[in-house]
């Protein structure tokens, strides 16, 4: 395989500050040392991939770099005990596509501790349906029932509905049970939002208060929070009574200005979730889930699928908020 040639998206510094992205031609030999060869089928489009493909040194460090954070296809080679030559696995997080050539291209090299077995019940391509954002909501769903949040407890939000974390978000919660609110700032897609399970869609302005109060009324047994910034403290100032709010996102801002009463009169939980470094057997259990109880029958209407020469064009969009779904990356058409 040393010398097999393969195509992948390499985004390169052309000046300062100035990155271009293109589809070239790389050796395997290119690739990082790892023990396990897969040949990527599919991968999909994260915002931190969209970053990693505009120059973001805070995702990626060194170019010229092919992003991707998440792979699913077939071991090609492997001189780890634990994977053979034609295992169906999938490959997220770690570093995958930050600083290590990542699911973008049709092959990534890893180690075997990244690479983990597809689960029966998914595809390669359902599992990218998926991809990392969906893993994150599940993970976000799997942490408000860890704290006791379930279906008889309220109402769960879900911000930044229609993006990628967003609406697999509101679309698991649905399957589980949850009557799920959508903040959004596309209100045109408030039929979508409803289609995949919101039995509510509220605006984005409606979800960020501006009043300096310190406590909202309480609205949210839970919150998915892909956000950030003062959506998310208008979140958890107006979650009731022991709730729980998970946060994973940072795009409209990093900063979280919020006082301490909704922890200690209301007793409300903020959870971090973190899906790059997330241990392997959280990592399978959650993988397991999408598989079964929390299977979507609905993930062909909540994706669409892109060549690697129509990725250009989503990481555009998805850099301006654009997103509605999923981007799939089928590598081979
Ligand atoms: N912690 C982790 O492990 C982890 C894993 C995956 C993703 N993430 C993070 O989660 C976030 C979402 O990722 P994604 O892949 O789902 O991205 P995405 O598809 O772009 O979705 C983000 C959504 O947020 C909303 N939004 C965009 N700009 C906004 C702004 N300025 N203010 C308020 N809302 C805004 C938009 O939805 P609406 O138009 O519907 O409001 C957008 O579709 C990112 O910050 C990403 O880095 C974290």
């Amino acid at each position: 395989m040393a010398d097999t040639k393969f195509r992948a998206m390499v985004v390169s510094e052309t000046g300062k500050n100035e990155f271009k992205r293109e589809i070239a031609e790389r050796s395997i030999s290119d690739l990082p040392e790892g023990e396990v060869l897969v040949k990527v089928q599919f991968s999909s489009l994260n915002y931190k991939d969209a970053l990693s493909a505009s120059g973001n040194r805070g995702v990626t460090r060194n170019y010229p770099h092919t992003p991707g954070v998440d792979a699913a296809g077939l071991v090609e080679e492997s001189s780890s005990l634990n994977f053979s030559r034609g295992d169906k696995v999938i490959v997220h997080g770690h570093d995958l596509g930050m600083d290590t050539d990542g699911g973008f291209g049709q092959y990534i090299r890893v180690p075997a501790d990244w690479v983990v077995t597809l689960p029966d019940g998914l595809t390669a391509k359902e599992a990218m349906m998926y991809g990392t954002a969906g893993f994150t909501a599940a993970q976000s769903v799997l942490k408000l029932t860890e704290n006791k949040i379930n279906p008889g407890s309220g109402k769960i939000l879900v911000t930044g509905a229609t993006g990628g974390v967003g609406s697999m978000a509101v679309a698991i919660l649905a399957k589980a049970g949850f009557e799920v609110t959508a903040s959004t700032g596309k209100t045109d897609q408030a039929e979508f939002l409803k289609s995949i399970g919101a039995s509510e869609v509220i605006s984005r302005e409606d979800s960020s208060d501006q009043s300096g109060k310190l406590l909202l009324r309480g609205l949210w047994a839970g919150v998915v929070d892909t956000v950030g910034g003062d959506i998310l403290a208008t979140a958890i100032k107006s979650t009731n009574q022991r709730g729980v709010v998970t946060t994973c996102g940072n795009v409209a801002s990093h900063d979280l200005n919020i006082n301490v009463y909704p922890f200690i009169l209301r007793g409300v939980t903020l959870v971090g979730i973190d899906s790059a470094s997330c241990p392997m057997q959280r990592r399978e259990k959650i993988w397991d889930m999408m598989a079964t109880y929390w299977k979507l029958g609905n993930l062909e209407e909540l994706s669409r699928t892109v060549t690697l020469e129509g990725l250009s064009d989503e990481i555009d969009k998805i850099l301006k908020g654009g997103q509605v779904g999923r981007v799939v990356v089928d590598l081979w058409k």
